[in-house]
């Protein structure tokens, strides 16, 4: 059995300062990992898939550093469009193996337990949407075709259209691409991402893409295109995929907050109704 943890999204901000005047995505995300690392048992990684920043300088990568740091198992990180890869390679050095890849785009591959992680930058500097661009894209194809270990791949970026028009404006650009790559390579199993701030789960090129919900604000559930882009305080909370030979990969949503329970479905022995 492996067992991969997902948190997403934390968008750290300078020490005692909101995202977006009202979330505090430090408290937040300090609450999401307290929660990963009282699991048990213990994810043999946490992915974190990229918005670790949010307006990204020293200050916030030091709180990245400071938080990601607590964390029991082993972590990978990619960059999202909040972030800088060339900050996060100076200053989160000591989290995974952020020196891989090409001169602008971060991605490497990892054996965790029984399964790959394939870790890929979706991030394109000083823009909210995503794009892998062609090198990486070939980079992609050959490393999945190195290894027919089960594999996940983490992308920021979703690879499919999500209904919440003003986040799709600002999706992956060559998700097209993207899809056409992983039909070839059947032994993809998951695509994990982030970005949307919501639980969203699609079909992208013959596999399944998961979601993960933010460890802070969510993005309002808009399928009409009705407004502008607005954020709620939704529960956070982060995934768990859980891969076994037999079943392959199973994603579980876990809530950072408790919640009342858990209560014994029954707690008389012998006694029934
Ligand atoms: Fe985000
Ligand atoms: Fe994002």
């Amino acid at each position: 059995m492996t067992l991969i943890a997902q948190i997403t999204d934390l968008h750290i901000r300078p020490r005692g300062l909101a995202c977006y005047r009202v979330s505090e995505t430090n408290m937040l995300a300090e609450r999401a990992i307290a929660a990963l690392n009282a699991l048990d048992p213990q994810p043999d990684a946490v992915v974190v898939t990229g918005d670790l920043a949010d307006a990204p300088d020293e200050r916030e990568y030091a709180g990245v550093q400071r938080l990601l740091g607590r964390i029991k198992a082993p972590v990978f990180v990619i960059p999202g469009n909040h972030d800088s890869p060339a900050m996060m390679r100076e200053l989160l050095s000591e989290l995974g193996p952020l020196d891989r890849g090409s001169a602008d785009k971060i991605h490497y591959a990892v054996d965790i337990g029984d399964v790959r992680l394939v870790a890929l930058d979706s991030s394109v500097p000083g823009k909210p949407h995503g794009k892998l661009g062609e090198a990486q894209r070939a980079w992609l194809d050959r490393t999945l075709g190195d290894s027919d270990r089960p594999t996940l791949i983490a992308v920021h970026h979703p690879p499919a259209a999500t209904g919440i028009a003003h986040m799709d404006r600002i999706g992956l650009k060559d998700s097209g691409e993207l899809a056409q790559i992983l039909r070839r390579h059947p032994h993809v199993e998951r695509v994990m991402c982030g970005h949307i701030h919501r639980t969203i789960v699609a079909s992208v090129g013959g596999t399944v893409m998961t979601l993960a919900p933010s460890t802070g604000h969510q993005v309002h559930l808009d399928i009409a295109d009705s407004e502008a882009g607005k954020f709620i305080m939704e529960p956070p909370g982060f995934f768990l995929h859980h891969h076994t030979p037999e079943g392959g990969v199973v994603t579980h949503l876990a809530f950072v907050e408790a919640f009342p329970g858990p209560f014994p479905f029954f707690s008389d022995e012998g006694v029934s109704w």
